[in-house]
């Protein structure tokens, strides 16, 4: 077994089913890893109950991260399988309202706030006692880029992404007597979905063409290049594994060296 295995490792994941969170339980699977993963949207879950490992090592659920009584269900279904885990990835996070803040309507602020924090909280607080069970473990909370630089109209994320850096670093205080470990992860600009997304409001904002929002994006990183999902599920396994046994209340830019966001 190399330090990098994973092997029977129990790792909790949240929003899994797609994106950044179903590369990582794609790389934790391929090392050994035992994962329980929620999500909100049915048809991803339902494409994932065809993965081989489904109901072997693989265990789905539909869950909102950021209802609090469904979180507490999705850990009670845990429970039942196991009393311990390894690893909590708070992955879920939304990307929120692309406007200057005067255009930002309340209720979109609060519902970025409350996906990207507070489900946050809603996950840790619950698997905090499963990891002190096992003597220790490793919590990664999905930052990003807007978390350490200011991020032109989009201000509830950036907000709530450096909410997410406070959190880690205090949790890692608090939590480092326990061999708990707590690092949060900033990936730069990932080649997928979301950003797809983003690029569209943007330009449509901007009223630019998307080529243009595209290559602005590309070249905020100096590498002048875009990130993969299996460049972050790589981070979270190497956090997760005993190779990053000694790192914790980090902020890990995977980022290609962004340079600015704007
Ligand atoms: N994609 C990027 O460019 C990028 C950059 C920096 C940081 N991040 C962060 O990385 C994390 C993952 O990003 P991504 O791009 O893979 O996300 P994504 O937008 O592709 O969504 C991934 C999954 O989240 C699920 N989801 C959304 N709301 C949910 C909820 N309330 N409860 C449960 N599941 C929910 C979706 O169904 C989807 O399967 C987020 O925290 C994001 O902010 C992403």
């Amino acid at each position: 077994m190399t330090n990098k295995s994973l092997k029977n490792k129990k790792i909790i994941i949240s929003a899994g089913a797609s994106g950044i969170g179903l590369a990582t339980t794609k790389i934790c699977l391929d090392r050994g890893a035992i994962v329980y993963l929620c999500d909100i949207n049915k048809k991803f879950l339902n494409k994932l109950k065809k993965h081989p490992l489904n109901n072997k090592r693989l265990f789905i659920y539909e869950c909102d991260a950021s209802n609090e009584y469904e979180v507490l269900n999705f850990f009670d279904h845990i429970k039942k399988k196991t009393k311990k885990i390894d690893a909590l990835v708070n992955n879920v996070g939304v990307a929120g309202p692309t406007l200057t803040m005067e255009k930002i309507n309340s209720d979109d602020w609060e519902r970025t706030i409350k996906i990207n924090v507070t489900s946050h909280f809603y996950f840790t607080k619950l698997a905090i006692p499963m990891l002190k069970k096992n003597k220790g473990g490793s919590i990664i909370n999905l930052s990003s880029g807007a978390g350490i630089m200011g991020f032109p109209l989009r201000s509830p994320y950036a907000a709530s992404k450096w909410a997410v850096i406070g959190m880690t670093k205090t949790l890692a205080m608090e939590l480092g007597k326990f061999k708990i470990r707590v690092n949060a992860i900033c990936p730069g600009t990932i080649k997928g979905d979301r950003m797809i997304r983003v690029i569209r409001d943007k330009a449509n904002f901007l009223n630019i063409s998307k080529k243009k929002v595209e290559k602005e994006f590309v070249s905020m990183a100096s590498m002048n290049c875009w990130i993969y999902e299996d460049d972050i599920g790589k981070t979270c396994c190497f956090l997760i594994s005993q190779d990053g046994e000694r790192i914790s209340g980090q902020t890990i830019a995977v980022d290609g060296n962004a340079i600015r966001l704007d």
